[in-house]
């Protein structure tokens, strides 16, 4: 995290799956403050990704703490083997948890900060009556399933929105922001009240590693409020 209290979460889902172990590393080295694990069932979205072992066996490698998002239905059946794989933050879709309370409190129970992730059409609503079980909340600025989607720009104002309602009830709840976030779109989501920045393509998409965190850092610098 730099002075503007802003933390850059790289997305593995963009990296090299074949040197999965180097790609961790090589962004820890970069100054990522997070590293951003997408999990897919190909049920919730329609795409696979990894699980558990992959988690577990990666957690050797690196000291970046593991933001877990998980993208897939009925996530309860799976938190304990996500814990003990060594994830530190797990989020969960509001729209595939019809007890979400009683979710993000097993999450915490196992020792992991909880978060709440949000599709583009799901109203705030959804997080209101949970804001003393959640620890972050995650805006998705595209439909998941897919790295290198373009930001869908209404996000700004939902960001916008919640930032008013955490503020207004008196929370100080984090804003993670997740799809199409490069230079071009950070400025805007870190003033609208993000300040957790996921970047798959805009970091592994790109020759240089460092160059392209230190772009992040330096266009949400640029944000004005
Ligand atoms: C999308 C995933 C994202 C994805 C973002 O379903 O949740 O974390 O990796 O990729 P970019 O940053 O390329 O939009
Ligand atoms: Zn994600």
């Amino acid at each position: 995290m730099n002075k503007t209290g802003v933390r850059i979460a790289p997305s593995l889902l963009s990296a090299d799956f074949g040197r999965l172990a180097e790609e961790v590393r090589a962004v820890e080295a970069a100054g990522a403050d997070l590293l951003h694990l997408d999990v897919m069932d190909g049920h919730f979205v329609p795409n696979l990704t990894f699980g558990p072992p992959v988690i577990a066996s990666l957690r050797k490698y690196t000291r970046l703490t593991f933001d877990v998002h998980l993208m897939i239905e009925a996530p309860d059946r799976y938190l304990e083997d996500f814990a003990r794989a060594g994830a530190d933050w797990i989020s969960v879709h509001a729209e595939a948890c019809p007890h979400l309370q009683r979710t993000l409190s097993r999450i915490r129970d196992l020792g992991c900060k909880a978060g709440v992730a949000l599709n583009p059409a799901t109203p705030l609503s959804m997080v209101e009556w949970v804001l003393p079980d959640l620890d972050y909340i995650l805006i998705m600025s595209v439909n998941p399933g897919f790295g290198g989607q373009k930001y869908l720009p209404q996000s700004t104002e939902k960001i916008r929105r919640l930032s008013a309602l955490l503020a207004e009830r008196g929370y100080a709840i984090p804003i993670e922001v997740d799809g199409g976030i490069a230079p071009d779109t950070a400025a805007e989501v870190v003033a609208a009240g993000a300040s957790i920045l996921v970047a798959g393509s805009a970091v592994f998409g790109k020759e240089d590693y460092p160059s392209a965190v230190e772009a992040l850092r330096r266009a949400a610098a640029k944000a004005k409020p």
